[in-house]
């Protein structure tokens, strides 16, 4: 009852909303050529080498990983089959919610992390979680016919997705050892995998660095937490299933205009900038960013996920606890699990090197949750805090080269140099 009502009331405001806000459109810029370039062509189009790979997981999903074998005016040095010749050390860089390996490479060469780090003298490698725009595909189950291909969370990513990867890239380069950088859901899943019991990762990961940490969630100030209000909504699958139905997140024009309402309540931006939905969730404002860069963002987000994903980052806004996903009742959790709660994650036995980049102004990274991680990680070699970076201007910034990346190419340097 109080889930109708809530959703009645919910159904009136959109309404209005979509009759109050019918402002003109903003004026069209200058069409930038890098909106219409796939991954493949955007790497190549700026001088770098660029390969598609297919990484099966356990459990079936085909995973699309891209790799810069080697930097601008260099060439590869597997060239030749001398079985002296050194070879650059692999560094797998990993996308946050909703996002693709795209973000990487989205901004000019000497901005880029993924051009930087290649032209530094690492192997470069991309990836992409199950479910987005270049991991959407399994062995069995088609995305867009079937259910089962969206059963997943980001339990899954962290306890397949990301060990597949890394073997299959060590395996490629016959390297023991990688370099790992996350952004947001990319360090989500490294601190619930990283120190997991039944993994051992630990040895193949020289240092990792973590852009916008996330693991508790209970302070964030993105707009997502307005769909999981407690107060109002008991079953939080149920009223997400109810709003976006249970496969696929794609949200509707009327939820991405309610919820843009909040994202841009104080912040004046261009209108398609709070339509999209990365940008509502992650925080709209751009003033770290190139704003002529913006229609090349828009063009290549957001980069898809489930819709049990997007409820399991609901759960823990509202538990405020870094667990497994909650099947809601005691007995599909014992189903699921063996135990009638979710298992918890620990990060406190992880033992690679980690360096930690955080923000105040962070929408989904909050200070306070990211204390938790401060207060738990036992392998900190190195933190960096930024005054002023949302969640986006870790990746997209037109100043994270001198504010983030010098520091952390040092850092990886010293636990894993190129080469
Ligand atoms: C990008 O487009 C080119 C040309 O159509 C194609 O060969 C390549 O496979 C595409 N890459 C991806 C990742 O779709
Ligand atoms: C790479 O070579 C091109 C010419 O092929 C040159 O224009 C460019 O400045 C060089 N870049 C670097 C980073 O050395
Ligand atoms: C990046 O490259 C552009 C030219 O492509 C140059 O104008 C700019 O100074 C460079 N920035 C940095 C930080 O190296
Ligand atoms: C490693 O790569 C080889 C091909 O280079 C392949 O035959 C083998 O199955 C791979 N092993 C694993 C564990 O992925
Ligand atoms: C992981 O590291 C261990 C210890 O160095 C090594 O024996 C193993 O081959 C590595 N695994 C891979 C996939 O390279
Ligand atoms: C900002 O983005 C525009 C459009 O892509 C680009 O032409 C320009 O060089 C960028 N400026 C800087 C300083 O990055
Ligand atoms: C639960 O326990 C049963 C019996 O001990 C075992 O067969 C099953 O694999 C366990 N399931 C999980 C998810 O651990």
């Amino acid at each position: 009852m109080q889930i109708l009502l809530f959703y009645l009331g919910l159904s009136i405001l959109l309404l209005l909303i979509a009759v109050c806000s019918s402002a003109p459109l903003s004026t069209p810029q200058k069409h930038d050529p890098d909106c219409d370039l796939n991954i493949t062509q955007l790497i190549q189009s700026k001088g770098y080498p660029c390969e598609e790979h297919k990484v099966l997981t356990k459990d079936g999903y085909i995973l699309g990983v891209f790799r810069i074998s080697h930097g601008r005016n260099s060439s590869s040095s597997s060239s030749s089959s001398s079985s002296t010749a050194v070879t650059r050390r692999p560094v797998l860089l990993q996308h946050g919610l909703l996002d693709t390996a795209t973000t990487w490479v989205m901004n000019l060469p000497n901005q880029s992390l993924g051009y930087i780090l290649a032209d530094t003298g690492y192997d470069v490698w991309l990836g992409n979680m199950r479910g987005n725009h270049f991991s959407r595909a399994h062995t069995k189950y088609d995305p867009d016919h079937d259910n089962e291909f969206w059963d997943f969370s980001w339990d899954d990513m962290a306890r397949d997705d990301l060990p597949s990867m890394i073997s299959y890239i060590l395996n490629v380069t016959k390297h023991t050892q990688i370099g790992y950088v996350g952004h947001s859901q990319g360090t989500l899943i490294a601190f619930a995998q990283f120190g997991h019991i039944d993994s051992n990762l630990q040895n193949n990961i020289s240092f990792w660095a973590a852009l916008a940490p996330v693991a508790h969630l209970g302070h964030i100030k993105s707009p997502i937490k307005y769909l999981a209000p407690a107060a109002v909504v008991k079953d939080i699958e149920r009223y997400w299933h109810l709003l976006f139905g249970s496969d696929e997140f794609l949200p509707s024009s009327y939820i991405l205009t309610w919820l843009g309402t909040y994202a841009c309540a104080e912040i004046i931006v261009e209108r398609a900038v709070c339509e999209n939905i990365l940008f509502i969730l992650c925080g709209p404002e751009t003033k770290n960013m190139n704003d002529s860069r913006i229609p090349v963002y828009l063009a290549h987000e957001p980069g898809g996920t489930s819709v049990k994903n997007m409820v399991h980052y609901a759960q823990s806004i509202r538990s405020n606890l870094f667990q497994s996903y909650d099947y809601g009742s005691p007995k599909d959790n014992e189903l699921h699990y063996n135990q009638t709660t979710p298992p918890m994650y620990s990060i406190r036995p992880i033992k690679i090197p980690t360096a930690i980049f955080w923000s105040g102004d962070d929408w989904l990274a909050d200070p306070v949750d990211v204390s938790y991680i401060f207060d738990n990680l036992q392998s900190l070699v190195y933190e960096k805090y930024i005054t002023d970076y949302n969640h986006l201007d870790f990746v997209w910034s037109i100043s994270a080269n001198k504010i983030i990346y010098t520091d952390l190419i040092d850092q990886m340097q010293k636990y894993h140099p190129p080469n």
